[in-house]
């Protein structure tokens, strides 16, 4: 693997003075305090038991709280059996709480529907029925691809109540990426819908699931189809209506009790290679630490609260912060389909105004382009139901944490910076609101009972204020289990770079005050809109095209998106005599983003392709993305001594400027 000393080149502003410390009356109430730090100091896996204890309820009590004898494969809370969707559900019906709306749904053309924790639990024994009547059992994988609807999370749930481990898979990915997922995890059944709504039109997605079954084998054997936006749908044997199952399936379903590492769920994430992981994660360790971080860092207080993530089931934060850890919470939220322009640019604020939201947790990227549009799109909405904001998914700049606190927490709201992963399962460094003072820019320190360290290329930490890599120096009960059928995989990935360290991935460094500062990833890992895509699965993406004889990818910085993907090709000889002038534009760019729309997604479409003669490579072959880059963002081309030929880069900078 590949990784380069990080740089500043995210976060500029690292001397960040302002410091914003909570108000008396917001800690007053918080659910976090300096005790939880104390408490994880004195005894940290003491501390982990009791969070279990005090979150989940067991069926089976756990005998130990961690087996780290195989590192670095953990055993969390061995020997305790317990059902994820009975803590999520069942048991908030069995404490009176039915009638407590889990779901205010808001569909992008202005439907809304009110779940109550009662009609949830109807519905996913329903479901738990179907599937089960679909011959999915305990250890079967079930694929999930739907749009944003109180349905993905009813299945989630149904998987999660039969033991069978969903892969969620993002409603925005093509047939193809959506192909080798289902392959990979071996799924049984599908779960999709005719179609969700997109920018005011409805959008298809049943029939990516008809080519993505397409490649003849498969372990597929139905395909539960949601109906949301009545468009025609090409039906096969194996489809069925997922409300005609469900209303002719029984409304009861006795839930089993399972292993507290039984596989809870699979998600595919982006690695530094062209194929994607599939993240293991397991149950009672994952839900345990969810629901925990969700109660300390967003301050959900259940019985009060109307929370909002904006993030999509599909990626790792709507599983942990729109289902299990906010469920488990028993607490109330807001689910919303469409995207913050539709129909206009003040969405987002109106459903905050009309739902009395209390707490918003939401991407940079979305501040951003909020930042972008006006303040005064914001301020025609009464945002004052609003107590606490949270970022997660990158870096966010000094300038966009104020804009948010000041314009959409009218300078009273604590903001939470979360840092943690795919991998991670929850949240592992933000600060806790009430108790940690604030800091623009800065995701600040670990949560109790969470190990970090900034280590230089050996291991050793390094002292405060130089740039190194974060690692986790400890184990912790979200911790992926590894990698859905490559234990070796994992190893290598995560637990080889250091010695008895788990390596993220992220550059970062410590200011004075021992606060951590993200630096961006360190390998060919982008992010882009807060979601991660790697280099290499673009680049394959793009050489798999006809006309394309060699691509690298680079992600370029970009004042909104954090970083913009720019893609570099070399025409295969015959493709050369028939494309447009070299450089950006014409016909064959276009052809080759739709070409890269089509292998993954259309968040995968690079935003610039730039036809180039040769591209920057060591004498060893291995292409020099670093100088790419400089291109990509308009600087001057760095060190070229290494290049087998240093002339190329003065050719690709030459041809480029002649466009
Ligand atoms: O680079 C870090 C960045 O997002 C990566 C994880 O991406 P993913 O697995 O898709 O999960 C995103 C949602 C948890 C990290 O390696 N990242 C995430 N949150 C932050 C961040 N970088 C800086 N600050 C954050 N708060």
């Amino acid at each position: 693997m590949t990784s380069t000393v990080p740089t500043d080149s995210v976060n500029t502003q690292l001397h960040e003075e302002r410091t914003f410390a909570p108000s008396a009356e917001f800690a007053a109430q918080a659910n976090g305090t300096q005790e939880l730090y104390d408490a994880a100091a004195a005894d940290r896996l003491g501390f982990w038991a009791e969070q279990a204890r005090r979150y989940v309820s067991w069926s089976t009590d756990f005998t130990q709280t961690l087996d780290w004898s195989e590192a670095p494969f953990a055993r969390w809370f061995v020997g305790g059996e317990l059902n994820a969707c009975v803590n999520a559900v069942d048991r908030h019906v069995e404490a009176g709480l039915g009638s407590r709306v889990a779901l205010h749904f808001v569909g992008e053309p202005g439907d809304t529907r009110d779940i109550t924790y009662a009609a949830l639990h109807e519905e996913v024994q329903r479901a738990a029925n179907v599937l089960t009547e679909l011959g999915v059992g305990a250890g079967d994988t079930v694929a999930i691809y739907l749009p944003m609807i109180p349905e993905a999370v009813v299945a989630m749930l149904a998987c999660a109540r039969i033991g069978a481990p969903h892969s969620v898979v993002f409603g925005g990915f093509s047939a193809e990426a959506l192909h080798s997922r289902i392959a990979d995890a071996r799924a049984k059944v599908v779960v999709t819908a005719d179609g969700g709504y997109r920018r005011g039109r409805p959008s298809a997605l049943k029939p990516a699931v008809d080519a993505a079954l397409d490649h003849g084998e498969s372990s597929v054997t139905s395909v539960l189809v949601v109906r949301r936006t009545g468009q025609e749908t090409p039906w096969h044997e194996r489809d069925l209506w997922w409300h005609e199952a469900l209303e002719a399936a029984d409304a009861t379903h006795e839930a089993q009790r399972f292993d507290a590492e039984h596989p809870l769920f699979i998600l595919y994430t982006s690695g530094t290679t062209g194929k994607p992981k599939g993240i293991l994660h397991t149950t009672g360790g994952y839900l345990t630490q969810a629901a925990y971080t969700n109660h300390v860092v967003h301050d959900v207080h259940p019985d009060t609260d109307v929370y909002w993530c904006t993030a999509d089931v599909g990626w790792v934060t709507g599983h942990s912060y729109i289902v299990y850890g906010p469920l488990t919470n028993g607490a109330t939220q807001v689910m919303y389909e469409g995207t913050p322009d539709s129909p206009h640019q003040g969405r987002w604020w109106e459903i905050v105004q009309d739902y009395g939201v209390t707490i918003l947790y939401t991407a940079p990227t979305a501040i951003r382009t909020f930042m972008k549009w006006g303040r005064q799109i914001p301020d025609g909405f009464d945002l004052s139901s609003l107590r606490l904001l949270g970022s997660v998914g990158e870096p966010i700049n000094p300038e966009a944490w104020m804009w948010y606190r000041e314009v959409i927490g009218g300078e009273r709201c604590p903001i939470v910076d979360t840092w943690w992963q795919t991998e991670t399962g929850a949240i592992m460094i933000s600060p806790l609101p009430g108790v940690t003072p604030t800091r623009p820019g800065s995701a600040q320190v670990a949560v109790p009972g969470i190990c970090v360290e900034v280590v230089d290329d050996v291991g050793a930490p390094v002292e405060r204020g130089v740039a190194g890599y974060m690692v986790l120096t400890e184990p912790w009960p979200a911790m992926l289990r590894g990698i859905w059928g490559d234990p070796q995989r994992y190893r290598d990935t995560y637990w080889s770079r250091f010695y008895g360290l788990y390596f993220a991935g992220d550059g970062a460094k410590r200011d004075e005050d021992g606060n951590i500062w993200f630096l961006g990833r360190v390998d060919d890992v982008m992010n882009v809109s807060g979601h991660r895509l790697s280099t290499a699965e673009i680049e394959s993406a793009l050489v798999s095209h006809p006309k394309v004889a060699e691509a690298a990818v680079v992600g370029a910085a970009d004042d909104t998106t954090g970083q913009a993907i720019c893609a570099f090709v070399i025409l295969r000889s015959e493709a050369v005599e028939e494309a447009d002038e070299p450089g950006e534009g014409g016909d064959l760019v276009q052809e080759l983003r739709a070409h890269v729309g089509r292998e993954i997604g259309p968040i995968a479409k690079p935003r610039q392709i730039m036809v180039v003669a040769e591209l920057p490579k060591t004498r060893s072959g291995k292409i020099m993305r670093r100088l790419l880059k400089d291109v990509a963002e308009h600087r001057e081309v760095g060190d070229v001594t290494t290049l087998a030929d240093s002339s190329v880069m003065t050719m690709i900078s030459e041809g480029l400027r002649s466009d």
